[in-house]
């Protein structure tokens, strides 16, 4: 422990939950097993064993009761999100929330923006993702993490935030976000699939590491407090790359088909469960992240709360 060059401590992980309308409701979600669709009295009873294992992050996903071509839930003030932003805030004061801000869970077609015949309108599409982020802020959201890729995003939701007496809370931005296979499972989650096409003109080229560092700078620009690489484990380079080009707090983002991956290798007896969680997230730290967005972040602090010599992280 004491010459270990990289320490992986529970502080440092934020876990994501979807939340969807209803009662009653804890669905576990097929292709990532261990995590569920809750309705908001399930969601706070969950609450209740995060902070039990110290757990301080959490990123919430809405899942609407309907979607339409404006995705009016995402910026509605009695939205899935902002209601239980509301309801978390009132018991778990001491919680950090972050809101992932984009609009493909509440749009029709699936796509991250309002569509004009086959493409997306960056502009149009700026402008209700302004209202959605100060929706977020006036539930009492901690932090709001944009995630759409629109070009100029970050000024305009900062312009807007601060014009609303918001100026003091700070934006994660996904900074780097590439069009990635490993996002199956969460579209398969929060029923966002696109209709037709894909994500490609607005998410990043997997080949490409310069295109990740100027985005960031653009992003910084415009006023990110915090910046994202996602997803993590086939783009260490680029959160390395990150790391040494700024001086902002570096997260990372284990998406959940990274989280999928090991669930099925290890359900399937081929590695270590705990080991390779261990292994991974070690990895994502060492490459530069200060914090990391998992879905295993929940068994990572059951793991470190288990007595040496079973299964602790610290091993
Ligand atoms: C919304 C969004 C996505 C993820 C986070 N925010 C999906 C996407 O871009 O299709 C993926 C997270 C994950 O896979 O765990 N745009």
């Amino acid at each position: 422990m004491l010459v270990r060059e990289t320490h992986l401590s529970t502080s440092q992980l934020i876990m994501p939950y979807f939340i969807q309308e209803g009662h009653g409701v804890k669905d576990e979600i097929p292709s990532m097993p261990g995590q569920f669709r809750f309705s908001i009295d399930q969601f706070l009873f969950e609450l209740e064993e995060i902070e039990e294992l110290g757990l301080g992050h959490i990123l919430l996903f809405g899942i609407p009761g309907e979607k339409d071509a404006q995705a009016t839930q995402a910026y509605h003030s009695n939205g899935i999100v902002q209601r239980t932003v509301r309801e978390v805030k009132k018991r778990f004061s001491k919680l950090t929330v972050i809101t992932d801000v984009c609009l493909c869970e509440y749009m029709s077609h699936g796509h991250c923006g309002v569509v004009k015949g086959e493409q997306v309108a960056n502009d149009e599409t700026l402008a209700l993702l302004q209202k959605t982020a100060l929706s977020h802020a006036e539930s009492g959201a901690d932090l709001v993490a944009p995630s759409d890729m629109m070009d100029g995003r970050i000024g305009a939701i900062r312009t807007y935030l601060d014009q609303h007496g918001y100026s003091e809370l700070p934006i994660l931005s996904y900074a780097a976000k590439y069009a990635s296979s490993f996002y199956g499972p969460f579209r398969e989650a929060a029923g966002s699939a696109p209709e037709f096409g894909d994500r490609k003109s607005y998410q990043m080229d997997s080949a490409n590491v310069q295109e990740a560092l100027r985005e960031i700078e653009l992003d910084l620009k415009e006023g990110a407090d915090l910046i994202m690489v996602k997803p993590a484990l086939a783009y260490l380079d680029v959160i390395r790359a990150a790391k040494d080009k700024f001086s902002i707090p570096l997260l990372a983002y284990n998406v959940s088909g990274e989280y999928a991956m090991v669930k099925a290798g290890a359900s399937l007896g081929y590695f270590d469960e705990c080991r390779a969680v261990t292994e991974i997230l070690t990895s994502i730290v060492r490459a530069g992240a200060r914090a990391v967005l998992t879905y295993h972040a929940k068994d990572v602090a059951r793991w470190a709360k288990e007595p040496l010599g079973s299964k602790s992280i610290h091993t």
